[in-house]
């Protein structure tokens, strides 16, 4: 539990720091709208690998998942646009970024060539916990984001309401297909692999905190065109 709280802390204090710091504010939700697509299409890939095993009333949800993941890509991307920058697509950043969160990672995690050889419960407890750390993040930035910005504002509480009932629906498929506490597993887990690295994560984070904005680069076009 210890871990757990030291872990929310960090990464509270490093959402809560580049939100608030208008020089980071562009790289945050630039990283936040690639992150948010490639959550749509990883989330796309598990439903086409795991299609046989996906009972039909999990599949409705998933759809509706995969479409509200695609619209946080575009309120992040507009938010970037509020903030007079566009996504640099082609920087090395942004390939990273989108390397962290995709099917890539999903395979690393699980250890696993072929998504469908992982267990559809194991997958969705994979996501399920990535939606908690996401209702925590955008809870912070929250709580930073100026009220003058309310636009984004606006954005960021309705993708927060999106998240929040990713948790809930995932947190009840889970239960009715019989595993309960594969989610608080996975937790263990990830948080026992993050603790080990704990030097490496932290000087990371410092080092990508300390750095100019490196996935937006100034854009020509005004935010409402966007
Ligand atoms: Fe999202
Ligand atoms: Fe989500």
């Amino acid at each position: 539990m210890l871990k757990r709280l030291l872990l929310a802390g960090l990464s509270g204090y490093f959402y809560g720091k580049s939100a608030s710091d208008p020089r980071q504010r562009p790289n945050l939700f630039a990283s936040l709208a690639l992150q948010e697509a490639e959550g749509s299409r990883t989330l796309e890939k598990i439903r086409t690998a795991k299609a046989d095993e996906i009972p039909a009333w999990l599949d409705e949800l998933m759809q509706r998942h995969i479409q509200d993941e695609s619209r946080h890509a575009r309120i992040f991307d507009r938010a970037v646009a509020y903030e007079g920058c566009e996504i640099d697509q082609e920087s090395q950043a942004a390939i990273s970024a989108m390397d962290s969160v995709g099917e890539g990672s999903l395979k690393r995690f699980h250890q696993r060539e072929d998504l469908a050889e992982v267990p559809l419960a194991n997958l969705l407890a994979g996501i399920l916990v990535a939606e908690e750390a996401g209702v925590r993040a955008f809870r912070t930035i929250l709580h930073v984001l100026p009220e003058s910005m309310q636009q984004t504002r606006t954005g960021v509480e309705s993708v927060l309401r999106d998240e929040e009932r990713h948790v809930r629906y995932l947190s009840d498929a889970l239960n009715t297909l019989g595993e309960p506490r594969l989610a608080e597993k996975l937790r263990r887990g990830i948080e026992e692999r993050v603790f080990n690295d704990f030097e490496k994560i932290l000087k990371h984070l410092v080092e990508r905190n300390q750095k100019r904005p490196v996935l937006t680069r100034a854009s020509s076009r005004p935010a409402t065109l966007v």
